[in-house]
Order: structure tokens, then sequence, then C-alpha cells
């Protein structure tokens, strides 16, 4: 076992306070002793895989309402944090490339597929950053490997330079590939603000009350949003 799966492990609570109760997920909570500890306790920096983020809870919950739409599937899960999103795609029936550069997040992300007793058929992981047009070739050779896909994302418009880059990237993608865009977001700014919007066009899917727990821990948040998002296409 990994030095980081043994810390995860140790330091991390297994809960399931959250919108999506049915889903146990190890993870950093205010009853976790590093909750109220100084950054220096924690070796890694950084653990954005250590929270169940507002935007994420809201992507997962409407992934397991809406199970047929994943049911064979090809999913990426963008970003993919604790995991939370990948396995309610495996519960669905779906494959699930779950992506992100941050190695220790995939660590996370396969310590809780197994809390959730979720095997690794038909799950990838991969700490490629899919940004790259490096990799577009092999993304698309994923996405396009089954009839119907899916790129998820939950949480990542935390800042406007990223959300520019990612917003870009998407449009790529989507001008070669019928993937459907999934994001999952409590309206950070990038998806609120005028100088962003005109880049997509956004359908809302579902909106969802944050427990009151998720609220107290994410800046008073009270609901997350799931839309499906098109972007204006200058290569088709
Ligand atoms: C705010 S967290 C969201 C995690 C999870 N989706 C959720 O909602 O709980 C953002 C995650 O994106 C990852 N990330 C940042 N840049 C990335 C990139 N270029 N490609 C893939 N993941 C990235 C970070 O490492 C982090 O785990």
């Amino acid at each position: 076992m990994s030095s980081v799966a043994k810390w995860v492990l140790r330091n991390m609570l297994v809960t399931s306070e959250s919108l999506t109760p049915e889903i146990s997920l190890r993870l950093i909570t205010e009853a976790s002793p590093l909750w109220t500890s100084s950054p220096d306790k924690c070796p890694y920096s950084d653990p954005y895989w250590a929270f169940y983020w507002p935007g994420g809870q809201g992507l997962t919950r409407f992934i397991l309402d809406n199970r047929s739409l994943f049911r064979y599937s090809s999913v990426l899960d963008f970003g993919c944090g604790c995991g939370s999103a990948s396995i309610a795609v495996k519960l669905s029936g779906g494959k699930v490339l779950s992506n992100d550069v941050d190695t220790n997040a995939l660590v996370a992300t396969r310590i809780n597929h197994r809390l959730n007793n979720i095997t690794y058929v038909n799950s990838s992981f991969s700490a490629k950053n899919y940004l790259l047009p490096t990799y577009f070739q092999e993304l698309q050779c994923f996405l396009e490997s089954s009839t119907s896909s899916y790129i998820v994302l939950g949480d990542m418009f935390y800042d406007c330079d990223f959300a520019s880059e990612i917003f870009a990237w998407l449009k790529k993608v989507c001008s070669v590939s019928k993937s459907r865009v999934l994001v999952g977001d409590p309206d950070r700014h990038p998806l609120t603000d005028h100088k962003h919007t005109t880049r997509f066009k956004k359908e809302l899917l579902a909106e969802y009350r944050l427990p009151l727990c998720v609220t107290k821990e994410n800046y008073g948040f009270t609901t997350t949003k799931t839309n499906c998002q098109t972007f204006i296409c200058i290569y088709r």
C-alpha cells in the first residue's frame, strides 16, 4: 500500500453526510482532527481531493437520480477529486475514466471505489492533463468507445483563468465528438459572469438544496446546480 493510501486511511474519516448519503467517502470533515489543525500537519499541499465540493455533490446526485442516461456510456470525470461522480457512473452501469492531475486524488478515488464495493472493471484512472493537445486523440478514442459519452465536471470553475482554459478545451472536444457536457456547480463566478457566459449555452437540469453541514463548510452556498452546457463551436 502506498504511503498516501496509508495516510488517507489513518487521517480521513468515512462519512455519508452529503447530498448523496448512499455513497460513503473518506474525507477531511469537521469531525477530523485535521479540520482544526495548522496546514503544516497535512503533508500534501492543496488536498482538494480530501473534500466533497458542492458542485460535485450536485453532479453526483444528478447521476444517481438519472442512472439510465449513463448505463453503457463512456464518461470522463474531469478533476475527479474524491471520485464521487466516478462512483455514481459505475453504480449506473457506465464506463468511467477518472481523471485528476493530482495523483493523490486518484489514490482517494480508488479507496472510495473500494469503500462502496465497486470493482475496477470498466474504471480507468489517469493523471494526464487532458487540456493539453497531446492527449486530444486519446481522449476522443475513449469518448467514442461507447454510443453515448459524457464529460462531467464537478466544481471545476473556481478560477476565472482556468475556467477560460476549460471552456476553450470543451469547445474543441465538442466540435469533434457528440459528448454531452454536464457541470455541477454552486454558481461560481465564471458560470454567472457575462464576460464568460457568452461562450456557452446552459440548460438547467436540476437544482438541489445543500445539507446544512455542506453550507457551513462552503462559504454559505445553499444550493448547487447541474447544467448541461453546449459550447458555440467554430470548428464544426
Ligand atoms: C474543486 S476540486 C473538485 C473535485 C471534485 N470534482 C468534486 O466536485 O468534489 C478540483 C479538482 O480538479 C483537479 N484539477 C485541477 N486541474 C486539473 C486538470 N487540468 N485536469 C484534471 N484535474 C484537474 C484538482 O486536482 C482537484 O482535485
